[in-house]
């Protein structure tokens, strides 16, 4: 079976380390690997109006800042199609015939959609296509054929629905759509990264980010009151290396050769957590080596963005002959879709 990869992201602000590590990281090496006849990168602007419809202006600014972060993070224009969401009309007619094969005890059992909806506090008042989105992100996955999802573990409900649609959908009106599978992290610590304050995973709107464009000096200090371990009081108090975000970050972005240039006392990362766990290590140390090896993660990102935001005409075009491609992908596939639906009457 043909081998197509479709992700996306909800443009409400620019993209973080929990982004990066949790669906970035995968799609750059599926585009090294290139074993793949198609990769899509979905800026979900429609799913990100469906929380968001009073503030468009919001959506609208952050579509700028998330195709420059997915360029200065290194996906590359050559290898993978950039969309827009809500230029594809198609996905939208989908939805609508979609919303017939699910109900609503089922979209108000996704485990996501639930938590998402304790934290907006809608109450009595949960917006209708807040509550349908996974349906719409079915759209998002079946209408590009899409066979791998990278994905964040938090996406394995929107993925489980989509199947369930799929094989419904098939069993109804004759095999037609193809099921998907996610692509998740290979480094577990990985699947929800905690955000600096080490009470929940990086969100904007817990203000607990260090984004991908952070200068050095935002991510000095980010670094710098990063949750470790309240008890560690005095440098010779015996740490916690559990739940203690600077380890976390090191199990998330350190490498032998990383660790090696930047800590010099310690022969590897096991090594120092057991220093730190007997008592001795101080966090101003531990934090320097994280500083150290982020930092280096990020000038390169920091350079091509300058770079890129240089010439934002150029950018959007790319933005724009990718949303071409998709559309016409989309219009491809609607026609045998509406064709297995039995509405295609004049053709
Ligand atoms: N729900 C995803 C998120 O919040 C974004 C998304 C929309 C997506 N459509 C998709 C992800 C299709 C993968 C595939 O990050």
């Amino acid at each position: 079976m043909e081998k197509i990869i479709l992700t996306g992201d909800r443009p409400t602000g620019k993209l973080h380390l929990g982004h990066y590590v949790g669906s970035i990281k995968k799609r750059l090496e599926m585009q090294s690997l290139g074993d793949y006849s198609k990769m899509y990168v979905m800026i979900a602007d429609s799913q990100a109006l469906t929380d968001n419809f009073d503030n468009p202006d919001k959506i609208r600014d952050s579509i700028k800042e998330i195709i420059l972060d997915y360029l200065a993070g290194g996906v590359d224009p050559k290898k993978v199609v950039f969309f827009i969401q809500s230029m594809i009309p198609e996905l939208t007619e989908y939805t609508f015939y979609y919303l017939n094969l699910v109900s609503l005890a089922r979209l108000e059992r996704n485990p996501t959609v639930k938590s998402e909806l304790t934290q907006k506090e809608f109450r009595n008042n949960i917006p209708m296509g807040f509550l349908c989105y996974p349906v719409s992100q079915a759209a998002d996955i079946t209408l590009f054929r899409a066979t791998d999802i990278p994905v964040g573990v938090d996406q394995l409900p929107m993925l489980e629905q989509t199947n369930e649609i799929v094989r419904k959908f098939n069993s109804l009106y004759g095999s037609t759509l193809v099921e998907c599978k996610a692509l998740l992290p290979d480094n577990e610590t990985c699947f929800r990264l905690p955000g600096t304050d080490g009470k929940n995973k990086m969100s904007k709107s817990l203000g607990n980010c260090i984004y991908l464009s952070d200068s050095e000096e935002e991510l000095r200090e980010k670094v710098r009151s990063m949750y470790t371990d309240p008890d560690h009081i005095k440098v010779s108090d015996p740490g916690k290396v559990e739940g203690n975000v600077v380890f976390t970050y090191l199990d998330a972005f350190a490498d032998s050769e990383s660790f090696k240039k930047y800590c010099n006392d310690y022969e590897s990362l096991d090594e120092l957590k057991k220093a730190y766990q007997k008592g001795g290590v101080g966090d101003m140390y531990i934090k320097k080596i994280l500083f150290n090896i982020l930092n280096e993660f990020l000038t390169p990102i920091r350079a091509r963005r300058l770079e890129y935001q240089k010439d934002m005409n150029n950018v959007m075009e790319i933005l724009k002959k990718g949303t071409e491609e998709a559309r016409g992908v989309a219009k491809e596939n609607l026609a045998k879709f509406k064709k297995a639906l039995r509405i295609d009457y004049f053709d």
